[in-house]
């Protein structure tokens, strides 16, 4: 029953990367709360970063049989990697995209995420509370309710 949260490119920095846009929570303060709310809802957490495409394609064939579900934030790769959304497809597990920012509110080239049409739903624009939510949501899933 263990869910992966995995981090993409730049999300090491969280908390001084451009806090108008990304709030000043660190990276693992958010891990943190996950692995807090894990422990709360029954599910066991675990956290992966890295800011190479090639790492996270790594770390979502590792989850397979590993893993119940997925929580991503690709970052930028969400816009651009084929690769990633067919990692996901290939492993054949339930997956929550998640943003910080509401990607849909700014600059067009991140309007498009190639991660929602592997996903089972994207949460977006609630800062590290969306962490939170995905969880919930994943768990609910897992449950078939
Ligand atoms: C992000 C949104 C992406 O467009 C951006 O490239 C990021 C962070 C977010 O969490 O809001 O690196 O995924």
């Amino acid at each position: 029953n263990g869910i992966l949260i995995l981090n993409g490119p730049n999300l090491n920095l969280l908390g001084t990367r451009q806090p108008e846009v990304y709030g000043t929570t660190t990276l693992a303060m958010v891990e943190d709360a996950c692995r807090a709310h894990g422990k709360a809802i029954g599910v066991n957490v675990s956290c992966h970063q890295t800011n190479h495409e090639g790492g996270m394609v790594d770390a979502i064939h590792a989850a397979k049989g590993v893993q119940a579900g997925l929580v991503i934030n690709a970052g930028a790769y969400t816009h651009t990697s084929i690769a990633l959304m067919d990692a996901v497809a290939s492993v054949e597990l339930p997956a929550v995209e998640v943003h910080l920012s509401n990607i849909h509110a700014r600059e067009s080239y991140r309007h498009v995420s190639y991660l929602a049409k592997v996903a089972l739903g994207q949460i977006c624009g609630f800062g590290p509370q969306g962490y939170i939510l995905a969880l919930d949501a994943l768990k609910s899933h897992l449950e078939g309710s």
